[in-house]
Formats: structure tokens, C-alpha cells, sequence
């Protein structure tokens, strides 16, 4: 048996980022070393209060969790609570979360842990990239101490989700996420390309539906709300598992495949603000290549999250 990842995740935790979480911690291949919340799907505060009643939910306790950015570096902060709920988890009333935050700020914690264990922990980004832009603007030496970042974000090809070409989480904070695509780190982009191809069927629904384990009744009640809004929009009941497809790429890189290239944000586009622009043009030399997620093994993904969940 290899030995566990050790992630640091960084997150705004709504609903499908609660469900990242529950497949993160019952993965069995992942130390979750600490959480960092962010603003987007919920204010930074809620983020860390939903992420510690989702470790509630998974019996994990001592995890540190601490809040982080409250709003973008360059642009007003935007909740989407029309997506998520006005509390994130689907307008579901969870019970109160068993710890508060932990003392700490997120960009400090990034920069805190990488120091203290250089070359080993794996970035987990699944909500907008303030804090690890904050993170790098603070410590130049940060991308050389962090070995992979996964960001769930963006879109290489397909069109965007809040705009005709910009995805939510770079949406919420382009010039962070910029930062980070071109700090020279070695990243890993799961963008819409791939998240709207592992959406959930039908009978993947039911079977989270039919499990009486904690963990499902927890994400089958937040997810009633995603549903609604996806059928709203896809004219069908379903939901694209993002968070949860870039944790499963962070630990399994199998359930994908890449292609390398040039990656910048568009920060000035009239009609195309927090695009993110890949140079997929042949025979280009990229100097600080990103990772693209370009076609997922939906199938496999889907079958190792629902046994994972239920
Ligand atoms: C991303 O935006 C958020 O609403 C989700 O949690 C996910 O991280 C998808 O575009
Ligand atoms: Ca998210």
C-alpha cells in the first residue's frame, strides 16, 4: 500500500466541495493536512464553518481548518448563492459545526506548511485562487516548495459557466488565478472540459438516494438544491462533479488525460474577463507549461466516487 497523499486544500466550501471533501477523507489515499477557505460559493467564514461540519459529517476532528481571503484581489466580491444556497450546502440547516476555525489565515497556513515540509505536499485548489495568489505574492520562493497544485477551474475549450468563456472560480478572482498559472510551478488545470463530462446520471443519483451511510444521506440532502439549479439550465436532472473530479485527479492523475501549454488569464477582455487563454497552437514551445485535464475517464470516475460516497 503506497502511502497517503498529503493534500492541503483550499476551498469555499459549498455543495460540491463538501463532496470533495467526503471523497478526499474516505479515499483512503489522502492525508488531508489542513484546509484553507476562500470567498465565491459562500463568504471565506462560512467556507471554514461548512468545511468543518462536512469533517463532522466524515468523523474527522483535529483537521486544521482556517479562514481566508474575503474577497478578490482586483474586483468587488461576488457570492453565488443562487447556486449553492444562501449557506452553501443547499439551503439544508445543518447543525452547527463542532470547532470553530482554527487561529491562522489561509495564504499564511499555505506559506507556514510548505516551509515546514518543503517538496511534499500537493496544493488542492477547488474554490477561487486568492489565497494562493496572496501566498505567492508574499513568498517569491513558495512555487519552489510546493511539487503539484491542482486547480479546479477554467476551461481550455469548452465555453465558461458564468460567462461565455470565464468558469466560476476564475471568475470570482482572475488576476489570483493568473498568479498562479504562471508562477512556474508544476500545475494541474481540471477545468469545465472535463467537470461537464462527469455529470451524474440518473441511476448514479438513485444509488446515492438508496445508501444509508452517513455520508450519502449527508450529500444526498445538500445536493437537492445543485439538482434543481442543473435542471434549470441543462433542462435535465443531473449535476457536474467538479471539486470532486479534481480531488480524483489529485490522487489518481489516471482518471484523465493531458496535454501541456502556455495558460494566461484574460484581465481585460470586454466580453471575456477570466478566460483562461491556452496556446494550443502545434509546435509551440510553452516556457512554464500548465497541466490541461482535456478528455476524463467519466465512467471510471463516477463508479469511484459513488463507491467511495455511498
Ligand atoms: C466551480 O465553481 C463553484 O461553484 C464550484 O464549487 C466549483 O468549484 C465550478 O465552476
Ligand atoms: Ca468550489
Amino acid at each position: 500500500m503506497p502511502d497517503k497523499l498529503p493534500v492541503l486544500l483550499d476551498c469555499d466550501t459549498g455543495i460540491d466541495d463538501a463532496l470533495a471533501i467526503l471523497y478526499l477523507v474516505n479515499s483512503g489515499l489522502c492525508d488531508l493536512v489542513a484546509v484553507g477557505s476562500v470567498h465565491g460559493n459562500v463568504t471565506a467564514l462560512t467556507g471554514a464553518r461548512n468545511t468543518i461540519r462536512v469533517l463532522d459529517v466524515a468523523g474527522l476532528s483535529g483537521i486544521p481548518v482556517v479562514v481566508g481571503a474575503d474577497r478578490p484581489l482586483a474586483q468587488p466580491v461576488d457570492i453565488s448563492a443562487h447556486i449553492h444556497g444562501a449557506d452553501g450546502l443547499g439551503n439544508t440547516n445543518q447543525p452547527a459545526p463542532s470547532a470553530d476555525p482554527a487561529q491562522g489565515e489561509a495564504a499564511q497556513q499555505i506559506i507556514r506548511l510548505a516551509r515546514e515540509r518543503p517538496g511534499e505536499l500537493t496544493l488542492l485548489a477547488i474554490g477561487p485562487l486568492t489565497n494562493l495568489g496572496l501566498a505567492l505574492l508574499l513568498d517569491p520562493d513558495l512555487a519552489k516548495l510546493i511539487p503539484h497544485v491542482v486547480v479546479m477551474g477554467g476551461a481550455a475549450i469548452a465555453p465558461g459557466n458564468v460567462t461565455t468563456h470565464a468558469e466560476a472560480n476564475i471568475w470570482h478572482d482572475p488576476e489570483a488565478a493568473n498568479l498562479v498559472f504562471t508562477a512556474g510551478w508544476p500545475v494541474t488545470m481540471v477545468g469545465l472540459d472535463v467537470t461537464m463530462k462527469t455529470l451524474l446520471s440518473e441511476a448514479d443519483q438513485k444509488r446515492i438516494e438508496d445508501s444509508q451511510r452517513d455520508t450519502a444521506r449527508f450529500s444526498w440532502d445538500i445536493l437537492q438544491f445543485y439538482l434543481d439549479r442543473y435542471q434549470e439550465f441543462m433542462g435535465f436532472r443531473t449535476c457536474a462533479l467538479h471539486d470532486p473530479l479534481a480531488a480524483g485527479i489529485a490522487l489518481e492523475r489516471s482518471f484523465a488525460t493531458y496535454r501541456k501549454a502556455e495558460l494566461r488569464v484574460e484581465l481585460r477582455g470586454e466580453h471575456t474577463r477570466g478566460m483562461t487563454v491556452a496556446d494550443l497552437r502545434p509546435g509551440r514551445q510553452a516556457e512554464s507549461p500548465v497541466e490541461l485535464a482535456l478528455q476524463v475517464d467519466a465512467e471510471a470516475f463516477r463508479e469511484k466516487f459513488l463507491d467511495t460516497i455511498c
